[in-house]
């Protein structure tokens, strides 16, 4: 049986990806310090192949047993959550996945980086392709998440290079579903939460930026196929399906059934404009692309919310 490690494991994606592990056999060791996570995420989870262990990974992590993958997800990863916690979330880029990756080396584990569109900043180049460097202001309040993503795909490259471990990253494009925090800051929870009350629903600037939304279970059959593969390049997966944020508010009415009506507030500063990924990479090295359209994975929401 493989033994997986799950950095961030209590969180939105990270609970999500311990339950597909444990449903394909694997033990599961979750790690995670709750800072933005909940053990409510992973109550319904039992038995022996399953441990949970709080743990900052800011901090050295010293495992005993074999581990054959370490997916390292732990990180801060709403505006919210890295506007709140700026230090925290350099600090689990930097010092988290040097030591996810010492892990990685220590035990000859293949090793997977949760990076982030991010990297790609405020894009000029569009759709976003893995060999684009971005457009990220690294002193604006966003720089930290940015950065700290940027930094850990460049240790993960060293550790590959100088070190031979099996690394790979996937840079995640906006995905959404079941477990997600209502108030996370996030556009689908808060126009969910808003239309679920009847309220009105907050889009920042005029709405048109646009945004990709992948469903969580299509992003973790990505994880699980890159894992596994002989790339260690990055891999963007994301939906290419393309909505400006008013359109997916209207799609969030439509699916609740909702009275509320659009609201206008301020762009936060560095919001990007446009964001959508280029999963040519994806669909050649891993034969992966998303199979859930955005109304079914709204509904689907929706139904575990209603639960
Ligand atoms: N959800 C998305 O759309 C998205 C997009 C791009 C990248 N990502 C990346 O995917 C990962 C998971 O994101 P998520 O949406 O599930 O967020 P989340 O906040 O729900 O999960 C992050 C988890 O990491 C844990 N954590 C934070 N710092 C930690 C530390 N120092 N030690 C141990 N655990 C720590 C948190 O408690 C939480 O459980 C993050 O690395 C994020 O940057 C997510």
């Amino acid at each position: 049986m493989p033994t997986s490690i799950v950095t961030g494991g209590a969180g939105f994606l990270g609970s999500h990806l311990c339950d597909r592990l444990l449903r394909e056999g694997h033990r599961v060791l979750c790690v995670d310090n709750l800072d933005t996570g909940t053990l409510e995420n992973i109550e319904h989870i039992r038995g022996e192949e399953f441990t949970f262990v709080q743990h900052d990974m800011v901090d050295h992590l010293d495992i005993r047993e074999s581990i054959d993958y370490v997916f390292h997800l732990a990180s801060p990863a709403s505006p919210i959550d890295y506007l709140r916690l700026p230090l925290h979330t350099l600090k689990v880029g930097s010092y988290g996945t040097h030591n996810a990756l010492g892990i990685a080396k220590k035990h000859r584990a293949r090793f997977l980086l949760a990076s982030t569109s991010e990297v790609y900043g405020d894009p000029l180049v569009h759709p976003q392709r893995e060999d684009y460097w971005g457009n990220v202001n690294p002193i604006g309040p966003r720089g930290v998440y940015d950065e700290a993503k940027r930094y850990a795909e460049a240790l993960t490259m060293a550790y590959h290079r100088q070190q031979g471990v099996d690394t790979h990253i996937v840079r995640i494009f906006n995905t959404y579903g079941p477990r997600m925090r209502p108030f996370d800051g996030r556009a689908i929870p808060t126009f969910l939460r808003q239309a679920l009350a009847d309220k009105p629903i907050t889009v920042f600037g005029d709405g048109s930026q646009t945004r990709s939304f992948c469903y969580v279970d299509d992003l973790i059959e990505g994880f699980l196929r890159l894992i596994d593969s002989d790339e260690h390049g990055p891999v963007n997966i994301g939906n290419p399906g393309e909505f400006t944020i008013l359109q997916l508010a209207d799609a969030v009415i439509a699916a609740t059934g909702s009275a509320s009506k659009v609201v206008y507030e301020a762009l936060p500063q560095d919001d990007p404009t446009v964001r959508q990924p280029d999963i040519t990479r994806a669909r050649q090295l891993l034969g992966w692309e998303p199979t859930v359209e955005l109304d079914d994975g709204l509904q689907r929401t929706i139904a575990s919310l209603r639960r």
